[in-house]
């Protein structure tokens, strides 16, 4: 119910924010989503913004689109005045082939945020509960909920992991969705691939099984053990997969599921048949297994996270152990006000509520942002 009245306030806000009542659009658009905070809300309210540029608050990768994603939409302006039928068409049997089954099982949408939002309709409209761990991304539960189902959560492990053993038994008989986010945002951590097959083995004899792989890439590609591989036998599951992330395409908007082809059209029902563009899918094929932009992005997320991670185990401060571009640890300090002095010195966080405390969740950025936010920081919570 909190959750709801949040996301009914945030839409009031944007709209007044909008209509130019208080603050510039811009600051609206730096913070890119709903207020996951009481911190967030005040921060927003009070309508100042001195035009923060560096963005650790949104997940994005600061080296992408990739040199080839750039020359493929160029040249796709041309063809800017036709429907991407065929276009759409071409990638699906891409990523079909890719994911090692039929077309019919793909669903393309402008993001994978735009197909959570659309499995949280098609199940929520059912009614009864969705269930995840939390904190974790959710859009998906969101969307649920204004359709009235409830969500139930779970709390992450003592090491910010997802549990997987407790989101199983806490799966009710009327609970008609479980949600898996693995790597998790806005922790970052990882669960062993093995824990994750088997949950999805069993929640799917109970109930629909949705498996967020928004940044698995960012894994090591020996590591990279998606839930793809049970979808053909697995009918209550759904995998999704983006490239907003490793591929630095977010500003695009495309991503995909993979699903039976019966829950592809029970999903696909609540959104647009055509929703990605011709730039977003002349991308999306020029980026698909480019195996050296993939690393690139890896290795100096590594490089630059590290520079972050080094700087909290000096001030001994617990985080959550992130293999991806994000990082949870608990607020040093009241969260507005870091969220304020942070965005006077020229960077966007975000603040996280768990456990009646609030979190700093910090998107990691290029090794020079990372080092002048690590001075920013220790400024802030001098
Ligand atoms: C776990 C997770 N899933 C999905 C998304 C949605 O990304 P997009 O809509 O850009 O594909 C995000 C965005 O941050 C995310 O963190």
């Amino acid at each position: 119910m909190q959750e709801k009245l949040n996301r009914r306030d945030w839409f009031k806000t944007s709209l007044a924010l909008t209509a130019g009542l208080s603050v510039t659009p811009a600051l609206v658009q730096n913070l890119m989503a709903a207020p996951v905070s009481e911190a967030e809300r005040a921060f927003l309210k009070q309508g100042k913004t001195t035009g923060a540029k560096v963005r650790l608050n949104s997940n994005e990768n600061p080296y992408g689109p990739s040199e080839k994603a750039k020359k493929a939409v160029m040249q796709v302006l041309t063809e800017g005045n036709r429907y991407a039928f065929n276009e759409l068409e071409d990638l699906k049997k891409i990523i079909a082939q890719k994911e090692g089954v039929d077309p019919s099982f793909i669903l393309i949408g402008a993001g994978s945020g735009e197909l959570l939002c659309q499995t949280g309709i098609a199940y929520g409209l059912e009614g009864g509960r969705v269930l995840s761990a939390y904190p974790t991304f959710g859009l998906l539960m969101n969307y649920a909920e204004e359709m009235n189902a409830v969500w139930d959560k779970v709390d992450l492990n003592e090491k910010l992991e997802f549990d997987y053993q407790k989101l199983l038994s806490s799966i009710k008989s009327d609970t008609r969705l479980v949600f898996s986010c693995n790597p998790n945002n806005p922790t970052g951590t990882v669960v062993d691939s093995a824990i994750v097959k088997s949950f999805c083995e069993e929640a799917s004899k109970k109930t629909m099984v949705y498996a967020d792989e928004a940044y698995i890439e960012f894994l090591e590609p020996s590591d990279q053990k998606s839930m793809v591989q049970l979808v053909q036998r697995t009918p209550n599951l759904i995998v999704s997969k983006t490239f907003s992330k490793i591929y630095g395409l977010a500003g695009l908007r495309i991503g995909y599921i993979v699903a039976h082809p019966d829950v592809v059209k029970k999903v696909g029902k609540y959104g647009d048949t055509i929703s990605a563009s011709q730039t977003a899918i002349a991308a999306a094929k020029a980026s698909l297994g480019d195996e050296d932009f993939m690393k690139m992005t890896r290795d100096k997320n590594t490089i630059a996270r590290k520079i972050f991670t080094d700087y909290l185990d000096h001030k001994k401060v617990f985080y959550g152990k992130s293999r991806t571009n994000v990082l949870l640890f608990p607020a040093p300090k009241e969260g507005k006000t870091m969220l304020t002095q942070l965005e006077e010195k020229g960077f966007l966080i975000r603040i996280w509520e768990y456990q009646q405390k609030e979190w700093c969740r910090v998107s990691i950025g290029t090794a020079e942002e990372m080092k002048a936010f690590v001075k920013a920081f220790d400024e802030v919570i001098a």
